[in-house]
């Protein structure tokens, strides 16, 4: 029998769902107020002791998607921010918020669809997402030189596309913002590095042929 790896706690009105899949520890649920999650405790989620409102607020701020709530029906509620960034962050991975498509990811992996952290230095073992792979061993400090073009509209679908052994290729509105927080980019078509190897990073710069890149 497989491990388990997504579980359910309970609550009267809402439920939240963790996928362990993707956790990467960030710790923005367990710095929350409040008695939510508690770090060591069992049930370490207790979704009755915050109002629906608050599980839901603080839930959004998973970056990895790892954490998604649920009505007492099952569904999710969750709606997608209304604009599409990504956040090239300090010597770890890219967080993408927005309306999501991650081509591949599976159905059961819902809160992928908001939020995700998806690997840029090429050595995660769970790809596209982070799997922390990178810590200590991958330096990039998440600076953005390129503008790109100012975008005429902004919102609908990002379309995530990870191509075998090569960059991820986005089709959709978005932002780019350096690891300072600067929104550094704006367009609708890039090629992001997911080898770690570009010179040009975080855009793809054709390096992964050259290092032999495989991302299976
Ligand atoms: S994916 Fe890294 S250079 Fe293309």
């Amino acid at each position: 029998m497989s491990k388990k790896q997504v579980f359910l706690y309970k609550g009267t009105e809402i439920d939240v769902e963790w996928d362990e899949r993707l956790c990467i520890h960030i710790g923005e649920c367990g710095y929350s107020k409040g008695e939510l999650f508690v770090a060591g405790r069992d049930p370490w989620c207790q979704p009755d002791l915050s109002s629906p409102g608050e599980v839901k607020e603080i839930v959004e701020r998973c970056p990895s998607g790892a954490l998604v709530y649920r009505t007492k029906s099952g569904q999710i509620s969750e709606s997608a921010s209304l604009e599409n960034s990504i956040t090239v962050s300090y010597q770890g991975p890219y967080f993408v918020k927005g309306n999501l498509a991650v081509e591949g990811s599976p159905d059961d992996m819902p809160g992928v669809r908001f939020r995700a952290a998806l690997c840029r230095c090429g050595l995660s073992k769970n790809k596209p997402f982070c799997d922390n792979s990178h810590e200590g061993v991958f330096k990039d400090y998440g600076a953005v030189g390129e503008r790109g073009e100012p975008l005429e509209e902004s919102g609908g679908e990002l379309n995530i596309t990870p191509l075998p052994d090569g960059p991820l290729l986005l089709s959709g509105n978005v932002t780019i913002k350096a690891s300072s927080g600067r929104t550094a980019w704006h367009g609708s078509k890039a090629a992001l590095c997911r080898c770690g190897s570009s010179k040009n990073k975080p855009f793809c710069d054709g390096a992964h042929k050259s290092i032999g890149f495989k991302s299976d």
